[in-house]
């Protein structure tokens, strides 16, 4: 069975000014470098970066040109008209939990077969509180909890999670630290670390690991697909990767998040769709021809 998405509105990630700061960093170019690539004065960059916008069409082209960005979508992003895709065809129901963190907004996922009350969870939010305000109230079990990458925001509800559910097995990427966190080696505890191209099942669903380092040093990304339906939509979990007119940033190394990047927007079929660490969701083939990144 096909089964329609729940969705509601959510921001993007990323406006103007971040996409040109994120872009500058990916490829090690400071305001006066782009300033003289672009012809572009550095004040005019210094100012959008700082979110105060005054780039005339033409000056938006030559970054877009100067920093090897799709013109199209970052011409979209100034303008406030950033299109997203309908999202449908996913062979579950999909529950996207968006909570608050500092000056943004994280998200986690509980993937589940329709009708039933026990699913699996991407990602566990900033802290528990905020991920019980809205957590469906069908979804009273989890048979599993995949985890992106050890940053607070993606995994500080995990505790909570925890004593409330009781223990659930907790998968990860290899590698991952959480000395930053507050999470505790016992909130993960009975958990297994995820190579690439790990599968686990879980009912109707798979999920196979994707490593994508680069955000950070342990970063996976997860395809959820339904084997029995192998042509219904797949789901990408891009983590801090990908975002809907957007990327993350290479903390851990610009080079290799680069990488990891390429690999998502070459490698998977353009009707997946992208549900990302921050923002709303997308499709890929959406992002291919939108996402500043995707050049
Ligand atoms: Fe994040």
């Amino acid at each position: 069975m096909v089964c329609n998405v729940v969705i509601e509105f959510a921001p993007l990630e990323d406006e103007l000014g971040d996409v040109l700061d994120k872009a500058m960093r990916h490829a090690c170019c400071t305001e006066q470098t782009l300033a003289t690539r672009s012809g572009v004065a550095a004040e005019k960059i210094h100012d959008a970066i700082d979110y105060r916008y005054e780039l005339t069409h033409d000056e938006l082209r030559r970054l877009a040109s100067a920093l090897k960005l799709n013109e199209p979508g970052l011409l979209a992003l100034a303008q406030n008209r950033y299109p997203l895709p309908e999202i449908s065809g996913l062979p579950f129901c999909l529950y996207p939990l968006r909570t608050p963190h500092g000056i943004g907004v994280a998200n986690a996922y509980i993937v589940a077969e329709c009708g039933q009350s026990s699913g699996i969870l991407f990602d566990s939010g900033a802290d528990y509180a905020q991920i019980e305000r809205v957590w469906p109230k069908r979804i009273r079990k989890l048979d599993a909890i995949f985890i992106t990458h050890a940053e607070t925001e993606h995994v500080g509800g995990l505790a909570g999670l925890q004593r409330t559910l009781g223990r659930v097995p907790v998968f990860f990427p290899e590698g991952i630290c959480i000395s930053d966190t507050n999470v505790t080696a016992m909130d993960i505890g009975g958990g297994f670390a995820m190579g690439e191209g790990a599968r686990l099942r879980f009912g109707a669903f798979e999920v196979r690991a994707l490593k994508t380092p680069g955000h950070a040093e342990a970063h996976n990304s997860y395809i959820v697909s339904a084997p029995a339906l192998p042509d219904a939509t797949q789901m990408l979990v891009s983590g801090d990767i990908l975002f809907a007119g957007s990327a993350g940033r290479g903390f851990f190394c610009t080079q290799t998040f680069a990488d990891s990047l390429r690999r998502i927007f070459t490698e998977l079929p353009g009707k997946t769709v992208v549900a990302p660490g921050h923002g709303p969701l997308t499709t890929l083939e959406h992002e291919r021809l939108h996402n500043p990144f995707s050049c």
